[in-house]
């Protein structure tokens, strides 16, 4: 008895500790322990880990940037491995050092002392087994979402940032560069469309046709948390909040050759500031291609309008004396590049506060994600404090 009581504190401190981000004081103690970055106007040093379908699109991002030296990579894939290296020798003509022997080889470039930081884009089951590894060895990392595909591990990377909070975490979520979309979520935080009532939120995706460890929920985590996990950094970003309950229903093995959910729909509750809020979010992979409805929508409706997250603007319910109903969010739009561009500039200046999408963010999109999916396998509604008890572990081979 007295034991759960004592880890369902532990569990309340963590849920709390998440909402507070980065550990400030400790930041401040260890921001420079790292060691400077490359000096001034000397280029960035980068090493790769993963560089697939995605790790090579990012490849193609991080050269595209000045300042900055693509020197090692690692993949156990040799084919993928000379393929990026290749790519590095065209742009820099020097071909950077490549490892991947066996699965924990990247261990090998997160020690190098050459290197400023690493971009990491492997498979989802790995991602917080390298995540940890890299804050322990204080490597600043760009590293794809999702931050964790189980809850346990989504604490032990909690557990080991709040340790070593100066190290630059950039989690791929790279709608998070959008200075407009920042912008008008500030707007909103400061009341803009007053209190939020209703999240409306999906992605209608065609015919899924993935193969490899897509299909396979185990590895990747299931849609929810290799995809949608996109929107719900967003969720988290507006309503800077966890939910406290989430009813999910949805079907699997519709589609042959893969066991992942082929579609589903959730609705998140959230605790007292935001009581009358409900999130709505449909997810899935049979739409028919050319039929309307494809694509993604992420909107909030408000006392006062609504705003559309993904375009970056609130409607409001009357328009101003003299002004317009419709108020865009300031700011240049960004992607992928901005959001390398931002990684770098934390780097440098050891500014992982600065960082646009770091752990709590990454924390925010898991967290909804795993309620989904613990709600859908149980088929029932499933509370967050539920799903924090899940001490499953992602099923990467022995070190
Ligand atoms: N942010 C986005 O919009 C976006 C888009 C697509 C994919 N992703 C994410 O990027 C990640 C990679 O996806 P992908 O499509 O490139 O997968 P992929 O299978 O094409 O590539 C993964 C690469 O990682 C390598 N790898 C696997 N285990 C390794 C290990 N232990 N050490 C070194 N290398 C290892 C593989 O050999 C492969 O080359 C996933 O997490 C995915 O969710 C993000």
């Amino acid at each position: 008895m007295r034991k759960e009581r004592v880890s369902s504190v532990s569990r309340r401190d963590f849920v709390k500790n998440m909402a507070l981000g980065t550990a400030g004081a400790l930041l401040l103690k260890q921001r420079h322990a790292l060691g400077a970055a490359a000096a001034p106007g000397e280029p960035l040093r980068v090493g790769f880990i993963g560089v697939g379908g995605r790790g090579s699109h990012l490849l193609t991002q991080v050269l595209s940037i000045d300042g900055v030296e693509v020197i090692a990579i690692c993949d156990i894939n040799p084919g993928n491995l000379k393929r990026a290296q290749r790519m590095v020798e065209e742009k820099s003509g020097k071909p950077p050092d490549g490892i991947g022997d066996t699965p924990y080889d990247y261990r090998k470039l997160l020690a190098r002392k050459d290197l400023d930081c690493v971009v990491i884009a492997t498979p989802c089951y790995w991602h917080s087994t390298m995540y940890i590894d890299a804050i322990r060895a204080g490597k600043h990392f760009y590293g794809e979402k999702p931050l964790s595909i189980t809850a346990s591990e989504l604490k032990a990377v909690n557990d080991v940032y709040k340790e070593n909070p100066s190290v630059v975490v950039q989690i791929g979520f790279q709608w998070g560069a959008d200075k407009a979309r920042g912008d008008i979520i500030r707007k909103v935080h400061g009341g803009l469309i007053g209190e939020l009532l209703e999240g409306r939120f999906h992605r209608y995706n065609g015919w899924d046709g993935h193969g490899g460890w897509y299909a396979d929920r185990a590895l990747s985590g299931d849609w929810m948390l290799e995809q949608a996990v996109h929107e719900f950094n967003l969720i988290w970003w507006v309503t800077q909040a966890h939910p406290v309950s989430c009813f999910a229903t949805g079907r699997s093995g519709i589609i042959p050759g893969r066991n992942t959910t082929n579609y589903y729909h959730a609705i998140l509750q959230y605790p007292e500031k935001l009581n009358n809020l409900v999130v709505h979010y449909g997810h899935g992979w049979i739409h028919v291609s050319g039929f309307p409805g494809e694509g993604l929508e992420a909107d909030f409706i408000g006392a006062k309008g609504a705003l559309n997250v993904m375009d970056a603007y609130v409607q409001l319910r009357e328009a101003p004396a003299g002004g317009s109903a419709r108020i865009n969010g300031e700011g240049p739009r960004g992607e992928t590049r901005e959001h390398f561009l931002n990684f770098f500039e934390c780097v440098r200046a050891g500014t992982p506060e600065n960082a646009n999408c770091g752990i709590a963010n990454g924390t925010g999109g898991s967290i909804i994600g795993l309620m989904i999916r613990q709600s859908l396998e149980e088929k029932r509604v499933v509370t967050l404090e539920e799903t924090l008890r899940d001490t499953r572990k992602p099923p990467v081979p022995p070190a």
